[in-house]
């Protein structure tokens, strides 16, 4: 058996983010262990960097479910035999019905490429270009119904250099979020990082204004 915090992590896609939280947890920088990597897409990249660390994987597909509320159930059911400390959004690109989110309010984490409340939805890096931006970035955030309206917890900036287009812009963002989000998982299963009354707290100090990545120093 694990002493450490059962952390699950969903994704959907090529799952860089996971492959970030996977070395952190190899390399000790986060106090926990992933018991489990579940995807909504049978084709998820992401799959096998989880394979390949040894950890237990599911596919959930939902084009197989009648509708949203079945599928998050079935979702749940699965997640909760892992009985995690946290679970993690690592570009699970599904919204979440209410009752989903309030089940794991608190000990859920996403991460969004933008400079949250800007740009929620799809699409952050190229509505950044084409607003003018002089930057851009990504926020790491608890969960809560509003779809990427959750509490942020931190962020790091990008600045936009002119002629970007957006899979430049987005991968730059996307090297930030390798070292932004293993971070913050890294806060919450060291206890440094709580969510009340749907204030974070961190180091039992509540935070007015996001963390911001450059200015902290682990
Ligand atoms: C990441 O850029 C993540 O921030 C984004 O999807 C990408 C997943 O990449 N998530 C969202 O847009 C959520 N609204 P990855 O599969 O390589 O980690």
């Amino acid at each position: 058996m694990h002493e450490t915090p059962a952390i699950v992590v969903l994704i959907s896609g090529s799952g860089s983010n996971l492959q970030a939280i996977i070395d952190a947890v190899q390399n000790g920088s986060i106090h926990g262990h992933i018991a489990a990597v579940i995807s909504n897409r049978p084709d998820a990249f992401g799959l096998r960097r989880a394979s390949e660390a040894g950890i237990p994987t599911r596919v959930l597909d939902h084009s197989l479910y009648p509708n949203r509320e079945q599928f998050d159930a079935e979702l749940m059911s699965v997640i909760d035999e892992y009985q995690p400390s946290l679970l993690v959004l690592a570009g699970f690109m599904r919204i979440l019905t209410e009752g989903f989110v309030r089940h794991y309010q608190g000990r859920m984490l996403n991460i969004h490429p933008s400079l949250l409340p800007k740009y929620r939805g799809l699409n952050t890096h190229a509505r950044a270009i084409d607003a003018g931006d002089t930057e851009h970035g990504v926020s790491v955030h608890f969960v809560t119904p509003e779809l990427d309206g959750g509490p942020v917890i931190v962020q790091a900036r990008v600045p936009i250099q002119s002629g970007d287009t957006a899979e430049e812009l987005a991968q730059r963002v996307l090297e930030k979020e390798h070292i932004i989000y293993p971070r913050a998982i890294s806060w919450f299963t060291s206890g440094r990082l709580k969510l009340e009354d749907n204030q974070v707290f961190f180091d039992h100090t509540p935070i007015e204004t996001p963390l911001l990545l450059d200015t902290i120093e682990s």
